[in-house]
């Protein structure tokens, strides 16, 4: 029978522990994961709105106008839709939503 090298198990490991981390860390957030994929294209990376976005009639996530309104009303118009903004309630779950919601409350004036 073959003896375990204690070496070549240790640089396995090692290995693998480099391979595994940064998904690791990248899945830390899944809200921002599932803004990037599926509210970005509108709404750009910083909330502030891309061109197509804007041209449809988004809003910058980072100004008063936005961030007044309170967590039931854009809870409300990302799961039903409101005018050109599409509607989520069949795509995305409750929970899915409200955490979205909470990614968008980071995006503030300056960031
Ligand atoms: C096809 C482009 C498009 C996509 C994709 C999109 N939105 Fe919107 N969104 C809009 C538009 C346009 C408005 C403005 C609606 C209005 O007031 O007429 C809007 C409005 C909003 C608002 C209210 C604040 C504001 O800008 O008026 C929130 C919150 C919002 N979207 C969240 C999201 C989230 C979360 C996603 C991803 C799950 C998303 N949107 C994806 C186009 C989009």
């Amino acid at each position: 029978m073959k003896k375990i090298n204690i070496r070549s198990f240790a640089v396995v490991i090692a290995i693998a522990m480099v391979l595994v981390l940064p998904s690791a860390a990248a899945a830390q957030n899944p809200s921002e994961t599932l803004y990037k994929t599926k509210c970005a294209a509108c709404h750009g990376p910083d909330g502030s709105g891309s061109a197509v976005g804007k041209k449809l009639g988004a809003h910058d996530f980072r100004s008063a106008e936005v961030q007044a309104q309170s967590d039931a009303a854009l809870n409300a118009i990302i799961a039903q839709g409101k005018n050109k903004m599409p509607a989520y309630a069949k795509t995305l779950k409750a929970d899915e939503i409200t955490a979205l919601l909470a990614y968008i409350r980071s995006f503030t004036p300056g960031k």
